[in-house]
């Protein structure tokens, strides 16, 4: 498993607004959005591309297409969804998968309670939307679930990790280099309600209301 911790200002400056409590719901979303394509830009460096040949108004030229197949984007719900559109902004081409998963909060296991994917997905590369990576338990279930249909690689773009849940992932995929994290920060740790600490609350709440 590989890290990217994204370091820029812009994205240091909008996490934490999106941090501060008195953030509200639209704010909250717009900055979730805005983070997304920040990262979906260095979460797509190694998206699979082919030479192609165009014309110019000037002159003939070699030039870069995303190859095929498409990339698969996959919000975890709920909080995924509020990065979904973050995501497509950059890869407008891409095809959109679904998981629906939460954690049970007694055990903290996750439980799969929706699924609209393909079900081959034989030399995909997939980017998972995933806000909180916590105690990794979802993550994990995602990315085992993709690469045992065949994804050629998954990366999960998340605004905030705890060093707990990524030792936890790691444990999981072990060196499996075809799994990669990408996030705006590495928090501290988790308190004993398994939630991120400094962190932001609850994704799901705080871009949604609570439901
Ligand atoms: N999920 C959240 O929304 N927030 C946390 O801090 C942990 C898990």
């Amino acid at each position: 498993m590989r890290l990217h911790v994204a370091d820029h200002p812009l994205i240091a400056h909008k996490l934490t607004v999106l941090r501060d409590e008195r953030t509200e719901s639209p704010t909250f979303r717009l900055l979730v959005d805005e983070l997304v394509t920040l990262l979906a830009y260095e979460a797509t460096r190694e998206v699979q591309t082919e030479q192609v040949e165009i014309t110019t108004p000037v002159a003939r030229t070699t030039g870069t297409h995303l190859a095929a197949p498409r990339p698969l984007v996959v919000p975890i719900l709920r909080a995924g969804l509020g990065m979904l559109d973050g995501m497509t902004r950059l890869l407008p081409t891409a095809e959109v998968g679904f998981l629906g998963m939460q954690r049970d909060e007694r055990t903290l296991e996750a439980i799969t309670y929706a699924n609209r994917l393909p079900e081959d997905l034989s030399g995909r590369q997939v980017f998972v939307l995933d806000p909180m990576l916590a105690t990794g338990n979802t993550l994990i279930a995602a990315i085992e679930y993709l690469l045992a249909r065949g994804a050629r690689d998954v990366t999960a773009i998340c605004l905030l990790v705890a060093p707990e849940g990524l030792r936890t992932v790691e444990q999981a995929v072990g060196t499996r280099g075809e799994v990669k994290i990408v996030t705006a920060a590495v928090d501290e740790r988790l308190d004993e309600n398994a939630y991120i600490v400094p962190g932001l609350g609850d994704a799901g709440d705080r871009l949604y209301g609570v439901v």
